[in-house]
Order: C-alpha cells, then sequence, then structure tokens
C-alpha cells in the first residue's frame, strides 16, 4: 500500500467509525422472528462496508459476520433470468412498477403479474424462471440450478458464497405465506413449473451467507454496469444493471421506497436479515448489517446509516 493509499484508507475508515458511533446507540425496531432462526442472532451487532468504483474497499465494525442476505438476492436472480431469458420474455411475467404494499402481499396487476421483482410474489416467479418451464421437476434439478445461482452470486461477491441450512431449512418448515403466494401465482397461470420447486429454490437462495464487505462488491458491481472491479470480471451486461438499479429505486425498499428515494437517494434492496445492499451508479457499493427492523422490514440502523451518508457525501442521485 502506498502512503496515499494509507492515508485514504484511515480517513475512511474514521469516517465509518463516526457514523457507527452515531448508529450506536439506536435500540428501536425488533429482529424478525417469522422465520424462527433469525430471531437466534445478536440485535446488536452493526458493519458497514463501502466498495469504490476503482475496487477498495473500506470497513468497520461486524464485518466479517456472515448473516442470511434474504430479500438482497432478488436483484441478482433478477439478473439472471433476465440474462437467460431476456426482457421481453421476463416483462410478461413480472412487472416494474412499485408496490406501495408489504414485501409478502400478493400484489398483482390487472395482468396478474407480480407488480415487480423485488417483493416475495416476483422473487418467487423470478426463481420459477431458472426451472424447467413445465410441471414435473425430476429430482435434482433444483440442486443444478442452485449451484448455477450460487455461481452467478460468487462471481458478483468476488468469493465463493455458502447457504446456511439451519435458516434455509427453518423458512422451509414455516413459508406458509411464501406457500400461499406461490400456489396463487400458479393458480393465476403465472408459474411455468412446480410451485414447490420454485420455493424451493427462492428459500435456499435467501438463506445464503453474506457479510457487509460482500453486500458493498455486489453494490459496486451493480454500480459498475455488471463488472466487478475487484476481479475485473463481467458477471451480467451493462443493460441489465440498468434494470436491478431503475427498480432498486423504484421497489427496493417495499412500502418504504418513496421516503428512502427522497430522504437518501441511493438505489438499495434490504433483507430481514438486517443488511441494506446500495448501489450509487458508477462510484459506489454499500452494505451494512445491523438486525433490527422497523415497520417495513428494513434495518433500522441500516436506513439510519445510508441517511448519513447520502447527507454528509452528498451522494444523493439527483
Ligand atoms: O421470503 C421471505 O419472507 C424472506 N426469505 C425474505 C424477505 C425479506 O428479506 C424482506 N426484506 N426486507
Amino acid at each position: 500500500m502506498t502512503s496515499s493509499t494509507e492515508g485514504r484508507t484511515s480517513l475512511v475508515a474514521g469516517y465509518l467509525q463516526h457514523i457507527a458511533d452515531q448508529c450506536a446507540d439506536d435500540r428501536s425496531g425488533a429482529v424478525a422472528d417469522y422465520i424462527p432462526e433469525l430471531a437466534a442472532v445478536d440485535p446488536d451487532q452493526y458493519g458497514l462496508s463501502l466498495c469504490a468504483h476503482d475496487g477498495y474497499l473500506y470497513s468497520v465494525g461486524d464485518t466479517t459476520t456472515e448473516f442470511t442476505i434474504q430479500s438482497m438476492s432478488k436483484p441478482l436472480t433478477y439478473a439472471m433470468v433476465l440474462g437467460r431469458h431476456g426482457s421481453d420474455v421476463v416483462d410478461a411475467k413480472i412487472g416494474v412498477e412499485p408496490s406501495g404494499e408489504a414485501f409478502n402481499e400478493i400484489s398483482v396487476d390487472s395482468r396478474r403479474r407480480p407488480r415487480n421483482p423485488m417483493i416475495n410474489a416476483g422473487a418467487i416467479t423470478a426463481a420459477s424462471l431458472l426451472l424447467p418451464q413445465h410441471r414435473e421437476v425430476e429430482p435434482g434439478v433444483v440442486d443444478e440450478a442452485f449451484a448455477e445461482l450460487v455461481e452467478f452470486y460468487s462471481a458478483c461477491a468476488g468469493r465463493r458464497l455458502t447457504i446456511d441450512d439451519e435458516v434455509y431449512l427453518s423458512e422451509k418448515s414455516t413459508g406458509s405465506r411464501n406457500r400461499a403466494i406461490a400456489y396463487m401465482l400458479d393458480s393465476f397461470g403465472v408459474l411455468g413449473t412446480d410451485p414447490d420447486a420454485a420455493l424451493d429454490l427462492y428459500f435456499r437462495q435467501c438463506s445464503l451467507r453474506v457479510t457487509t464487505a460482500d453486500l458493498a462488491v455486489v453494490g459496486v458491481t451493480i454500480a459498475c454496469g455488471g463488472v466487478n472491479p475487484r476481479t475485473g470480471r463481467r458477471v451480467f451486461s451493462r443493460r441489465t444493471a440498468q434494470r436491478l438499479l431503475s427498480v432498486m429505486t423504484t421497489c427496493g425498499m417495499y412500502d418504504g421506497a418513496g421516503d428512502w428515494v427522497t430522504s437518501v437517494g441511493i438505489p438499495a434492496k434490504s433483507g430481514v436479515g438486517g443488511g441494506i445492499l446500495g448501489s450509487l451508479p458508477g462510484q459506489l457499493g454499500i452494505g451494512v448489517f445491523s438486525p433490527r427492523l422497523d415497520d417495513h422490514g428494513n434495518s433500522v440502523r441500516g436506513v439510519d446509516t445510508y441517511r448519513h451518508l447520502s447527507a454528509d457525501l452528498g451522494l444523493h442521485m439527483f
């Protein structure tokens, strides 16, 4: 490391620690408990990472702690299906309008498409598009689809991601709400595959383990038009990146999206594990983690962190 790089690193680290300190006393919100295993985490954990477009990574706090990606997986599976099928096929199944409703509502439009890929209905439909489009899904097919998915997510993060089996089994054995959503979509003719196979793939993708550093690298890969600046590898097209940034801006924070765009102005996606993935076009990826959630299912300290970053560093897009 050169002395100017060291200077930059300690300056940024000092600033990030200042943000962490500002958020530390806020104990409002509650950890998600509808997936029983998620209720077992230490609620006071906090980590923050930034990855610049040149690939430099800056982190403070619990940045090596792994937690499950949950809904922050949704943009990545959407990217996979866009790359595999093209936008015409995907748009015929999943809309791009904000729902204004909670993430686990069966929000469908007049064509009975899930309103967007960031809510559970849209994400389960996206997962279904990674499976053979017929009802009889042979044993092992979900395993194969999941292996490809892990490959893709790992390329975005720049390291091999692994599944948290406890969280996966915990959600699989209690996920009646998502089961209801999938069967309702199936009755609408939206799913071309076995709904249980689509759910299984969706539960597995949500249970992949990440750190805040991984989230920052995924965020910067989206921000850099689909190229991971740490590995130099193109993972998806610039056009797909543009889509992801668009739906993250309008739908990524669910029924909190309007407030988010107005006050923070950074395309983002939250997860009930307490993570928030942010992606500032051309500039920066951001990963924050703190498990207590607000009423929208977004991390309380995570939202607060983004508000500070946006205001202090002038990161609002507009
Ligand atoms: O499907 C679910 O309910 C969870 N696996 C993911 C939901 C989620 O992360 C919502 N985001 N804040």
